[in-house]
């Protein structure tokens, strides 16, 4: 049995799960630092750009060292500097549109709604429709994207709820070592509840990434809780790869910087499950 087989045998596929309809919209949350967030949100992306769906991730997370530094993108190149806006401009000014914060990458089919560490200003201001903010702007964009994966930041704040309520389905990445993690999931299962009951009634919890993960018994233990408490999600280990922070430092997906690593294996598996019902 070789490696890629035997890792099948960890996957949860539950047989209520139904892939969604496109387009959609996807919010990859865990209020823990450092669960995997940015990871997998940049590979599952590029997972589905190689599957030929055009995809929009949009950063929401005012940390500095995030997605839109491992992620370049670009500026049309004549644009003035006031022209040059990002995610929190969305926010804070009314007649700017999705469109118009959403620029190319060096991967065909992939965009990004870049942030920068002035977004920390949603958090602290909370401008007028702060909650319905991206739902609004997705709702009426019409720019042909198949999936907006919104990568969240370690914080339960205005942000991430705005991401939740704007969202068809939620991805939360646990590092399958962590306890603490599983511990974090509690505190998020407590906002989605409420952002449930009060703005966004069809919000679902589509998947669990075990990230970072390597056969232990702990990873098992982790991975069976999760699959008891969320047993309509599909539960999806994302294997450990040493490169990671070299692929980060070249400023490269994995995809890229390692193109045959199991994880990016364990990614378009992923991509295949969760939007296209098949592996
Ligand atoms: N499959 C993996 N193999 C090895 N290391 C991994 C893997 N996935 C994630 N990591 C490690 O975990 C670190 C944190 O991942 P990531 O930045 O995606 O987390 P995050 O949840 O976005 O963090 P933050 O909350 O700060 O935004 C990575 O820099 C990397 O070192
Ligand atoms: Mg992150």
């Amino acid at each position: 049995m070789t490696a890629y087989q035997d890792w099948k045998t960890s996957i949860v596929v539950p047989p209520t799960f139904q892939p969604g309809s496109l387009p959609r919209v996807v919010a990859i949350c865990n209020q823990k630092g450092g669960a995997g967030k940015t990871v997998t949100t940049l590979e599952l992306a590029l997972a589905l750009v190689a599957r030929g769906l055009r995809v929009r991730i949009i950063d929401a997370d005012p940390q500095h060292a995030s997605m839109s530094v491992w992620l370049r993108f670009f500026y049309p190149e004549d644009a003035p500097a006031e022209q040059r806006k990002n995610l929190m401009h969305l926010y804070f000014e009314d007649d700017v549109t999705l469109q118009d914060v959403t620029y190319p990458t060096p991967y065909e089919g992939l965009y990004l709604v870049p942030s920068f560490p002035d977004l920390v200003d949603v958090e602290d201001k909370q401008p007028t429709g702060t909650d319905t903010n991206l739902q609004f702007h997705l709702s009426k964009a019409d720019d042909g994207i198949d999936v907006t994966l919104i990568d969240c930041g370690p914080k339960l704040g205005p942000l991430t709820v705005s991401a939740l309520v704007a969202a068809h389905d939620l991805i939360i990445p646990v590092q399958a070592a962590s306890g603490l993690d599983v511990v974090g999931a509690a505190a998020l299962d407590q906002t989605v509840r409420t952002v449930k009951r009060r703005l966004n009634p069809d919000l679902k919890v589509a998947a669990i990434v075990l990230t970072d993960f390597t056969r232990s018994s702990l990873a098992r233990k982790i991975g069976g809780g999760l699959a008891r408490k969320y047993p309509d999600a599909v539960i999806l280990p994302a294997r450990t790869n040493v490169r990671i922070g070299d692929a980060q430092l070249a400023k490269e997906p994995l995809r890229l910087f390692e193109p045959g690593a199991t994880t990016v294996l364990d990614y378009d598996r992923a991509a295949g499950i969760l939007f296209q019902g098949r592996s």
